[in-house]
């Protein structure tokens, strides 16, 4: 379990460094220790005993560490998991199409509701290096994962969802897709 470090944090608006490769042990540990943390977050018992909000991906920022890292694991069904552990991420393409959450973002370094719209691209090519498996790699994702990866490279610039939120971009974006 590691501790969360709040959006009050000028931390979290810092540009995380990037991790120099190949990955040194700390690195992976910090990588591991986050998707832990995330794991841990969605066990109903776990978090209610140790008062953890429930939580699909994380940056290194959010705990304490300014470092290009960032960790997403989804919930698909029953018990498959969408994982991704990644060092440098960086977007190399996205589609003109937006798509937002229809609930809105949430985030672990956030406690106030932020209500609205953030408008992110669909569909995403991310490049970055695989923790998990050791290599580079290309991701080509669209929707709600597209969206969480979205949310967790902003972190590693120094920007939070809220930022995003503008009832501008319901004019600019009309044929968004709700998700
Ligand atoms: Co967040």
């Amino acid at each position: 379990m590691l501790k969360i470090f709040k959006d009050s944090d000028p931390l979290l608006r810092k540009r995380a460094e990037q991790v120099s490769l190949p990955l040194s042990d700390s690195d992976r540990e910090l990588a591991l220790a986050m998707l832990e943390h995330l794991k841990e977050s969605q066990d109903p018992l776990f978090a209610e005993e140790h008062n953890l909000r429930p939580g699909v991906g994380l940056a290194a920022p959010q705990v304490g560490e300014s470092k290009q890292i960032i960790v997403v694991h989804i919930p698909r069904g029953k018990t498959e998991r969408l994982t991704y552990v990644l060092a440098n991420p960086i977007i190399i393409s996205s589609s003109v199409r937006r798509a937002y959450l229809r609930s809105g973002e949430g985030c672990l370094s956030v406690d106030e509701d932020h209500p609205g719209h953030v408008y992110r691209h669909y569909k995403i090519r991310v490049k970055a290096f695989d923790i998990l498996n050791n290599e580079e790699v290309e991701i080509n994702t669209f929707g709600y994962p597209a969206i969480v990866l979205q949310h967790e490279i902003d972190h590693l610039h120094g920007v939070l969802f809220y930022d995003r939120i503008n009832e501008e971009n319901k004019v600019r974006y009309p044929d968004a897709l709700s998700l």
